[in-house]
């Protein structure tokens, strides 16, 4: 797998290869860090030596449904087994996040998955489950939980200014860095973007599927213009799997930047998240 270098954001979205976050110590030294990424569809994970390497190839599975957090940390345990071992764990989660507790839960409170109907039982599952301390009790490794957006963005950013993140996938994802150091998250996918209709509903996979992908960018780029108006952004960078299918134009201060950073963020977690951050990943 490739090396993470310096945060280069590219023109082109790049399959599942990155040059992303820098170094931060030699293959060998310091803690190694199994990086999950959560998401609608998969369930991602590796191994990243302390270079930010991946030690091996990324395992994935399908994302389970129904899935009560119980089962979410089986299906992680079974990931970790047929990775090499590891110091510390790392977790992006598509919901809200705080200190390790999830708050929210969007894809996972529907038995059937992201936009179903939300069944009582499995919100009540989610509600304040404390996914770090679930993951540190199974492994017996120190784990942080972020959302998924954050972790992401912690691979991509310059460390320069006051930086967004967008990730398109099934749901969207932001965050938002002010000189490298993570800020609180915002659940910009649940605010209405189009008369009542959230980012979620308007920009998300089923949306995509529905528009097609012309009207569908046309609306991506209409929100990333909202987006600056409302936080003044130096640099927008967009990731997630839909994100491949923007370009090639795209708008000032903005750039496409590779999918593989929802694992590849796992280590700069742990470097990005002082301050007010420490609020958000634990
Ligand atoms: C969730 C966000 C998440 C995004 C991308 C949205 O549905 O609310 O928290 O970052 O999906 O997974």
């Amino acid at each position: 797998m490739a090396a993470t270098r310096s945060p280069k954001p590219s023109n082109t979205a790049a399959p599942e290869t990155t040059d992303s976050a820098p170094p931060t110590g030699r293959p060998g030294e310091g803690p190694t860090t199994l990086a999950i990424d959560v998401g609608g569809t998969g369930l991602k994970a590796s191994v990243l030596d302390a270079t930010g390497q991946m030690e091996h190839a990324r395992a994935r599975v399908d994302t389970p449904y129904p899935l009560s957090p119980q089962k979410l940390v089986m299906e992680l345990e079974k990931l970790a087994a047929d990775l090499p071992p590891f110091d510390r764990i790392s977790v992006g989660f598509p919901g809200m996040v705080r200190k390790g507790r999830i708050l929210s839960a969007p894809h996972f409170v529907a038995p059937d998955g992201p936009g179903g109907t939300p069944a009582p039982k499995l919100v009540r599952a989610w509600q304040d489950f404390d996914l770090a301390a679930a993951l540190e009790e199974a492994t017996g490794k120190p784990a942080k939980v972020a959302n998924d957006a954050d972790v992401q963005g912690a691979a991509v950013v310059e460390g320069k200014g006051f930086e967004a993140v967008v990730t398109l996938g099934t749901g969207v994802g932001t965050a938002f860095f002010s000189d490298g150091q993570l800020l609180p998250h915002f659940e910009f996918a649940h605010h209405p973007l189009r008369r009542d209709l959230t980012y979620n509903e308007v920009l998300g996979e089923a949306a995509r599927r529905k528009a097609g992908d012309k009207k569908w960018a046309k609306r991506v780029w209409e929100a990333v213009e909202t987006l600056r108006a409302l936080t003044f952004f130096d640099h927008c960078y967009i990731g997630g799997g839909n994100s491949a299918r923007l370009g090639p134009e795209l708008p000032a201060a903005v750039s496409l930047v590779d999918n593989a950073a929802g694992i590849l963020g796992g280590i700069r977690l742990w470097e990005r998240t002082g301050g007010a951050a420490g609020e958000v990943a634990r």
